[in-house]
């Protein structure tokens, strides 16, 4: 399986990438915590990154675009998918995901878009903020990273559409029903992500089946 996380800050692309990594056995890469462990460790990458993370802005797309690339070919070497989480953030770089993944023959299979409002993300990362500490998770900046998702990320959606591998799911649900639906929904597309070619596909909307899996 090979899935990418499309969603807001505090969505739940941390969250829900790593019950699916460990559900289908396939490594979590998360180009915010690669990014973020760089900083960490004080090296080349991570000192030229470091204020636009705590800006919220976006790092150059030649620095995250390599980080995947790798990652990606490590995947296809252990003979593995992946979920990808924060990655594609703008069309530049959907568009060279999609290149890499055709050179190494591993496309995304499943985009899986996680929709919430504003204003539950917002009091989401505050809440994180008072347990760990991001450095970009303090009002203005989390106002900052969601205007940037609004203005460059969330309009790939519609690319991931109308190439028929959108998925759309309500993650303003508590963590455990999230889950409950996103595994199910790719669990039932495992056959058809092997056989159905992507042209042939449609977009798959879930957000109006919340009662199915507990509204709460
Ligand atoms: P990144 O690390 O990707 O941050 P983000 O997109 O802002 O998202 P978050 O990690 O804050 O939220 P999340 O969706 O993972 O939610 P989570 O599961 O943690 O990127 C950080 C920065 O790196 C960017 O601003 C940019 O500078 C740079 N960057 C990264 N990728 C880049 C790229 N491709 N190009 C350029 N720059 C890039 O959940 C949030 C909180 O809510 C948690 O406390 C969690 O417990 C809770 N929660 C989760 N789900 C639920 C739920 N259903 N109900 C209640 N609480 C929930
Ligand atoms: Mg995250």
């Amino acid at each position: 399986m090979r899935v990418l996380l499309v969603a807001p800050p505090g969505a739940g692309k941390g969250t829900q990438g790593a019950l699916i990594a460990t559900h289908f056995g396939i490594p979590h890469i998360a180009t915010g915590d690669l990014l973020r462990d760089h900083v960490a460790r004080e090296t080349e990458l991570g000192r030229a990154v470091r204020d636009r993370l705590s800006r919220g802005e976006l790092v150059p797309d030649e620095v995250v675009l390599d980080m995947v690339a790798a990652a990606i070919a490590e995947a296809k070497a252990g003979g593995v998918g992946y979920v990808l989480d924060g990655m594609p953030r703008n069309m530049t770089q959907a568009r060279a995901l999609y290149e890499i993944g055709r050179g190494l023959q591993m496309t995304a299979n499943v985009a899986l878009h996680l929709k919430a409002d504003d204003e539950e993300l917002i009091r989401r990362l505050l809440a994180r903020a008072a347990l760990e500490g991001r450095s970009d998770d303090t009002e203005p900046v989390i106002r900052r990273r969601l205007a940037i998702y609004h203005e460059v990320t969330h309009p790939i959606v519609d690319w991931y559409a109308s190439r028929g591998i959108l998925v759309s799911v309500d993650a303003m649900r508590p963590v455990d029903r999230v889950a409950r639906q996103i595994l199910t929904a790719l669990e039932s597309m495992r056959s058809l992500v092997e056989h159905v070619p992507e042209h042939a596909r449609r977009p798959i909307d879930l957000t109006g089946l919340g009662a199915a899996f507990g509204r709460n």
